[in-house]
């Protein structure tokens, strides 16, 4: 049985003094919590500090990016031994902002995903069509080779450590989630190719997120399908009632 995980991408949003102030109000407020797991990834600048508000509850933390080499003269670029010293547990890769808006490829995902894996956290992978992609047929096709590239390489005890979100482009911000039809479709293809990359049990073990404008409103009937684990949530984790309230639809 895999357990549901929730997790919260701030992006680019807040500032100093209320990214503490949101991370003491999960940490309060989840604390009676159990059977999902939670996370929150805080502007990297921030993450220190939410660190500190989070720390001893039910809330882990992570980044939403970061380098695969280990240190040295990349400008601007942050390491995983880094993220690991903020006692961060996840890193966000592949998120399709960084690969639409600032030029990752498959290739570049997948040197982040083994970094990450090598240095003991779990990458969460994101794959997702655009909506032309998804207009012209190609939906599948798309996800089929974002996994294979970003995932290349991996074996059966890696693949056990990844989660994979699955966050449709044109449903990132737009407030029109996929339909739950439409995502578990899409879950369920993923599991088929992790089936035949590794085997049925290997696939059925993979903790598979949905992301794009998951709010409280719908996140029941999204968290109810059965190929949908969790949830990869952007706007509506800004707000403890509303993020509080997709954890209470995980567990209904
Ligand atoms: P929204 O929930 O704002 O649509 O963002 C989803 C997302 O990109 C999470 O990584």
């Amino acid at each position: 049985m895999r357990r549901k995980f929730i997790a919260g991408n701030w992006k680019m949003n807040l500032d100093r003094a209320s990214a503490i102030a949101l991370a003491q109000q999960l940490a309060e407020r989840s604390s009676h919590i159990e059977g999902v797991d939670l996370a929150v990834f805080p502007p990297s600048l921030y993450v220190d500090a939410v660190a500190q508000a989070l720390a001893g509850s039910r809330v882990a933390w992570g980044v939403q990016n970061v380098y695969h080499q280990p240190n040295g003269a990349f400008t601007g670029e942050i390491s995983v031994a880094m993220v690991k010293d903020l006692g961060c547990r996840y890193a966000i890769l592949g998120h399709s902002e960084r690969r639409h808006i600032l030029g990752e490829t498959d290739e570049m995902v997948n040197k982040k995903v083994h970094a990450v894996l090598d240095g003991g956290l779990t990458p969460i992978v994101c794959v997702g069509e655009t909506i032309d992609e998804r207009e012209s047929g190609r939906t599948m096709e798309v996800i089929e080779r974002q996994v294979n590239g970003s995932l290349a390489g991996l074996d059966a005890a890696q693949i056990r450590r990844t989660v994979i979100a699955y966050e449709p482009v044109w449903a990132i911000g737009t407030g029109k989630n996929a339909t739950p039809a439409q995502a578990e479709e899409v879950h369920l293809a993923l599991r088929k190719i992790l089936a035949d990359r590794y085997n049925s049990e290997i696939a059925q073990s993979v903790c598979i997120q949905y992301g794009g404008s998951v709010k409280a409103s719908n996140a029941r009937e999204l968290l109810s399908q059965p190929d949908i684990d969790g949830a990869l949530v952007g706007g509506a984790s800004l707000k403890a009632d509303e993020f509080l309230g997709i954890v209470a639809g995980a567990l209904a």
